[in-house]
């Protein structure tokens, strides 16, 4: 990885020189490699940009798409959120020949934007954010703990997203907790990017991604668990009373832990044609089929 992406870096390099010029749309990579220190003056040299990179890469995919897999995951075993989100999109944006926008997806879809907070917030990608080492010295001491030198420290986004103390039902799945009065405040409590100087600079790509993505997916496309599928609206967790969550493994993000057990849906075409002749707001066949096996329960 490391030689890869230190190969391109070089060969991006070598190409400005020998044409004179720099790519008509400048992208990231050009960025690192024309971005100057105020300070110092200095560029980066090569390991510093391959370093750069190879952050970027690491740290922006599998914490978006482990987000965007949970999300799918708690639709499916959550009929009645999914109903009312693909309702959302496909009768705002029923023409599929039209791929929907992030600006015009982000402004009219509410709901779907409720559904993204409460499934980060439900299951952060990056449940105990990036650690932080306490300096070599005396240690530091925090709200009257003494936290000795050399210690790893870790913030508890999780823990936070179910604190009872600042969340109503926390364990619970509501969306809707995100729409209305008081949203804003809750919105503002989702740590899922961490918070303060080194909060995750990728947050507001990150955001498009996951709305563009999911946004078109959902419109176009029906998800469905397996029959066989361990998990769905019907497997209830005794514990508490709610569809049983998959279990996650967790490396530096949070995925799914038995991948090639778990990580699969039926996917289907949509059917859009009630949509964009009556828009009624009727559902599509897999999305009451969903429903109606949540009914069952
Ligand atoms: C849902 C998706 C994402 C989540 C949940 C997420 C979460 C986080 C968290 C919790 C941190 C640690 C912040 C801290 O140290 O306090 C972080 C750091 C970082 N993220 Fe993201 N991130 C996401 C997407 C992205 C994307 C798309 C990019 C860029 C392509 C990105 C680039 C970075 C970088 C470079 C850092 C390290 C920043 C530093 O050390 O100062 N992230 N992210």
């Amino acid at each position: 990885m490391n030689k890869f992406t230190r190969n391109l870096i070089e060969q991006r390099i070598q190409e400005v020189k020998e044409k004179g010029s720099k790519p008509e749309r400048k992208d990231i990579l050009q960025t690192f490699i024309d971005s100057i220190d105020e300070k110092t003056g200095s560029k980066m040299n090569i390991k510093e940009i391959v370093s750069e990179n190879m952050a970027l890469i690491f740290a922006g995919t599998d914490t978006a798409s482990n987000t965007m897999s949970w999300t799918l995951f708690l639709l499916m075993v959550y009929p009645e959120v999914y109903k009312k989100v693909v309702q959302e999109i496909r009768s705002t944006f029923p023409d599929q020949g039209q791929s929907i926008k992030y600006n015009e997806a982000r402004t009219k879809l509410s709901y779907l934007e409720a559904v993204i907070y409460e499934s980060m917030r439900y299951i952060p990608a990056v449940p105990s954010g990036l650690g932080r080492k306490v300096p070599k010295g005396n240690g530091i001491g925090l709200q009257g703990y003494k936290i000795p030198s050399g210690a790893d420290v870790y913030i508890f986004i999780h823990g936070i997203h179910r604190n009872p103390k600042y969340w109503d039902k926390p364990d619970k799945f509501i969306p809707e907790r995100f729409m209305g009065e008081g949203a804003a405040d809750r919105k503002r409590n989702v740590f899922t990017f961490s918070t303060g100087y080194r909060i995750c600079p990728g947050r507001n790509l990150a955001w498009a991604e996951i709305f563009l993505t999911l946004s078109n997916l959902l419109r176009d496309y029906d998800f469905e668990l397996p029959e066989e599928s361990q998990f769905g609206p019907n497997v209830i967790d005794p514990e508490t009373g709610d569809p049983q969550i998959m279990p996650g493994f967790l490396g530096l993000t949070l995925g799914p832990k038995y991948i090639k057990r778990d990580g699969w849906a039926i996917v289907k075409p949509a059917d859009l044609s009630s949509y964009s002749t009556t828009n009624n707001g009727s559902v599509s066949n897999a999305v009451e089929k969903a429903s109606s096996r949540a009914d069952k329960v």
